[in-house]
């Protein structure tokens, strides 16, 4: 079993991995994984949380990890992605990998004898999307109840992992962003046939009644020589004290991280009272964790 896209797993499945992370943050961290396993992590863009937390992941559960950036693989002078698959599936336990394109890490799991996790693409943050949403049900338990607001690059891979973990758990999916700025229409339909999702242009409509307001960078990794247009394409959409004006009193705001205060979110809003990114960051590590275990439950019984 592999967590490629947030739509591999069913809402019975992210509960499943919910139980473990609740489990473990009780001390009860009686599912462990094979003695000594081995995680490959495949990063060829830049990371401080996902590479380490998933480092630490399987040091705490009795394993290891293999930090491998991609321009010191075969795969820099032309090996393939499937070969590079199977080698490092022949060695490794579990294959993490951050790559631009979707279609690699779907080629590593077609390829790979071991769970394949995604670490982020440029169309999915899947374990991003769950660390988020356990950290949501940590704040509203009922996630039936919930709304969440996303606000600018509503098109970016969070937004798109977000919006399918979010309504599969039954929360309802707010996307904010300019006028003729869509969101990817394939994952906007799934996420659609699972729940509701509307998109707004501004503030006033689009926070009323949010629970949660979440943002994210308006210059993702591999826009950099667009950074300019995209600043300026979402400048009305900084996250700021008078736009929370417009959620519901008690709001929290979240952020994937890294931010940058004062582009699309301001350093008052980021550090202040609402906010919960550090709680976000804090549950990626436990997540993972989970994830790991559950994959090796998985994978243990066959399916
Ligand atoms: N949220 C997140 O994926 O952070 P990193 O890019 O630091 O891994």
């Amino acid at each position: 079993m592999n967590f490629v896209s947030s739509d591999d797993f069913s809402r019975s499945q992210i509960n499943e991995v919910f139980a473990i992370a609740d489990r473990l943050s009780h001390g009860r961290g009686e599912s462990f994984i094979k003695e000594h396993a081995v995680m490959a992590l495949l990063f060829e863009k830049p990371s401080t949380r996902t590479r380490v937390s998933f480092e630490v992941a399987m040091t705490q559960l009795g394993g290891n990890a293999v930090y491998i950036e991609k321009q010191h693989l075969q795969m820099s002078r032309g090996e393939t992605v499937e070969d590079t698959a199977k080698a490092l599936s022949t060695y490794c336990d579990f294959i993490a990998a951050r790559l631009y394109s979707h279609s690699d890490i779907v080629k590593i799991a077609e390829n790979s004898v071991v769970p394949v996790i995604n670490a982020l693409t440029d169309l999915e943050h899947p374990t991003q999307a769950l660390a988020d949403m356990y950290t949501v049900r940590a704040h509203k338990s009922d996630l039936r109840n919930v709304r969440i607001a996303f606000v600018g690059d509503i098109a970016a891979n969070t937004a798109n992992s977000l919006m399918l973990t979010a309504t599969k758990l039954g929360s309802s999916v707010s996307l904010i962003g300019p006028r003729g700025y869509s969101p990817n229409s394939i994952y906007f339909n799934k996420a659609r046939e699972y729940g509701t999702v509307d998109v707004y242009d501004s503030f006033d409509d689009g926070l009323e009644g949010a629970d949660f307001v979440y943002t994210d960078t308006f210059v993702s990794m591999g826009q950099e020589a667009d950074a300019e247009r995209r600043r300026a394409l979402f400048k009305d959409y900084i996250l700021t004290d008078e736009a929370l004006d417009h959620a519901t009193p008690d709001t929290l705001v979240m952020h994937c991280l890294p931010a940058h205060r004062g582009e699309e979110i301001t350093a008052d809003v980021l550090d202040g009272p609402k906010s919960i990114v550090w709680e976000q960051a804090r549950n990626k590590l436990l997540i993972e964790k989970s994830l790991i275990i559950y994959l090796s439950e998985q994978t243990d019984t066959g399916t």
